[in-house]
């Protein structure tokens, strides 16, 4: 009953902790995936009772080789935690009759426009929306829609291609950029706080919710190299200025019909308290975000993924202790680090409630800020109270400083 393919079990990094955990609840893993076997980090390999390195965008090479495999063991399901591949682990699932996501279930979750309307028809508050394949649309749907207005992918991730637009003559200097994106979402833009729903679930219950705040809004961050990204994970979920995003958290997952698995909701929340629904994804959220969930509750949420997945229930129940949040850095100058400020200040000034600081050293490349969320390096803080998490944060990204040169 325990037999699970994962596909890609190492890329990125955490799926290699997600492989680990379902071996360590019971399970038999083969894995399936682009990376060549000696890539894949020791947390997979040690994990895999046989891995098979096939490339994953080749559907036919995955079906071929998966199929192989049946004739010697039998599968009981398909794990994909990874974006690109959903669609293809859906595939893979309805050509052996596996349970799990079909098709038709994973289309909602990866097309954008799909998603919206699925969720208009069930009565959820979706931004205005429509989907445009040429220029003429954007037009169209930016007059219908009234500015400001947000141009997207429909299928797009880390706010690449993202745009914010607040007039006519904005939206000519955009619509080249755009080119090469076959299909975009133009959205009416929500002004608001931005948050996660997150949960793991199993058989349709929900066995852990998680709230994250972010600060400033992603597309913020993505526009401004200046800004340390914040995000923190919230420990007390029974505020009031979080109900109107549970509760449409809980009708989106029922809506889609998700059964079993991780999910991740982002939604506004208006000036007003009006939660607007942003997107949703059946994977866990990335940059890191797992692992400040962990901190939160001292817990490990790759390890209650896999028993949702395997066994249907938490092993033990998991609960927030403190609100975590976390700092990405991006280093003042180009090419090298040459140093870090105001670090020891910080530590001394917080203690035991810096839990990690994970820097890049002296003498190491920058990192691309736009390709990478974690930057050149993240520090996690946490504490019971959410007011010294947010001073906190706030200290780490206006007083800690990495240079280069
Ligand atoms: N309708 C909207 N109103 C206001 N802001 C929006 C809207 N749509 C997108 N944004 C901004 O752009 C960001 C990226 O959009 P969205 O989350 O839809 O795409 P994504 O690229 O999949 O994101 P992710 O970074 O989560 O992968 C959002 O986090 C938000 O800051
Ligand atoms: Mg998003």
């Amino acid at each position: 009953m325990n037999m699970v393919v994962m596909l890609s079990p190492g890329f990125p990094r955490e799926m290699a902790y997600f492989t680990r955990a379902l071996a360590s609840v019971g399970a038999t893993v083969v894995g399936i995936g682009d990376q060549p076997p000696h890539d894949l980090l020791d947390a997979a390999r040690g994990a895999l009772a046989h891995y098979e390195h096939v490339p994953l965008a080749d559907e036919n090479a995955v079906l071929a080789a998966l199929h192989g495999l049946a004739r010697h063991m039998a599968f009981d399901r398909v794990e994909c935690l990874w974006e690109p591949y959903m669609l293809l682990a859906a595939r893979v699932r309805e050509s052996f009759g596996l349970p799990g996501m079909t098709v038709a279930q994973t289309v909602p979750f990866r097309d954008k426009e799909r998603m919206k309307q699925v969720l208009d028809a069930a009565g959820i508050r979706t931004p205005h929306h429509t989907s445009a394949t040429t220029v003429a649309q954007v037009w169209e749907a930016a007059e219908r829609i009234g500015y400001p207005i947000i141009v997207k992918p429909v299928s797009g991730a880390g706010s690449a291609d993202t745009y914010r637009v607040d007039s006519a003559e904005q939206l000519a200097d955009v619509l080249p950029t755009l080119r090469h994106v076959p299909e975009v979402s133009v959205e009416e833009f929500v002004d608001g706080e931005e948050l996660t729903f997150d949960t793991v679930c199993a058989d349709g219950e929900i066995l852990f919710e998680n709230v994250m705040w972010y600060r400033p809004r992603p597309l913020q961050n993505r526009l401004h190299e200046w800004i340390s990204p914040v995000s923190i994970v919230l420990r007390d979920l029974s505020v009031p200025d979080l109900q109107a995003g549970r509760e449409m958290g809980v009708r989106v997952l029922d809506a889609l019909g998700f059964r079993t698995g991780f999910t991740h909701m982002e939604w506004y929340r208006t000036a007003s308290g009006e939660a607007v629904f942003g997107e949703i994804a059946a994977r866990p959220p990335g940059a890191r975000v797992v692992d400040l969930m962990n901190y939160a509750c001292d817990g490990d949420l790759y390890v209650a993924w896999a028993e949702a997945v395997l066994h249907g229930r938490l092993g033990a129940p998991l609960e927030k202790r403190y609100n975590a949040g976390s700092i990405f850095k991006r280093a003042h100058g180009l090419g090298v680090i040459t140093g870090v400020a105001g670090l020891d200040a910080l530590r001394s000034a917080y203690g035991d409630d810096v839990v990690l600081v994970d820097l890049l050293a002296v003498g190491e490349p920058r990192r691309d800020w736009r390709a990478s969320v974690v930057g050149d390096g993240w520090v996690v803080v946490r504490h019971h109270e959410l007011a010294r998490v947010v001073e906190m944060t706030e200290r780490f990204a206006a007083e800690l400083h990495l240079y280069a040169e």
